[in-house]
């Protein structure tokens, strides 16, 4: 199991492999998820703060680039698979905002790359 650290939230185990936003979702954290995980919205950014995050899949480098300014430890936790212990920051909460949703539940799997 790895160890994730949601810093000001709450520690939790979740099986290596996972998509890491249906990790923090599942642990009862209201992290945004706008576009269903497919590398569009970026509200599933999480700030790496320890830890190994593991690669960056084309998709994520793609959308990340078009950000411009963003730290090289924001990553998009829709397209992270867990594959160790991770200390983070959840940067968009459902309850921080006026929104009445989250957005639709990413798959189990990340999506196919022509998705
Ligand atoms: S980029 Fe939209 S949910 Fe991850």
């Amino acid at each position: 199991m790895a160890n994730i650290e949601a810093a000001g939230i709450k520690t939790f185990e979740t099986p290596p492999g996972r998509r890491l936003v249906l990790a923090l979702e599942d642990a009862g954290i209201d992290i945004l998820h706008r576009c269903g995980g497919y590398a569009k919205c970026t509200t599933c950014r999480v700030e790496v703060l320890e830890g190994d995050p593991g690669e960056i899949n084309p998709r994520e480098r793609a959308r990340l680039a078009r950000e411009g300014d963003l730290a090289p430890n924001i990553r998009l936790s829709c397209q992270m698979l867990v594959d160790g212990d991770l200390t983070l920051r959840v940067i968009n909460r459902l309850s921080e905002t006026d929104l009445s949703d989250a957005g639709p539940r990413p798959s189990d799997e990340l999506p196919a790359a022509d998705d």
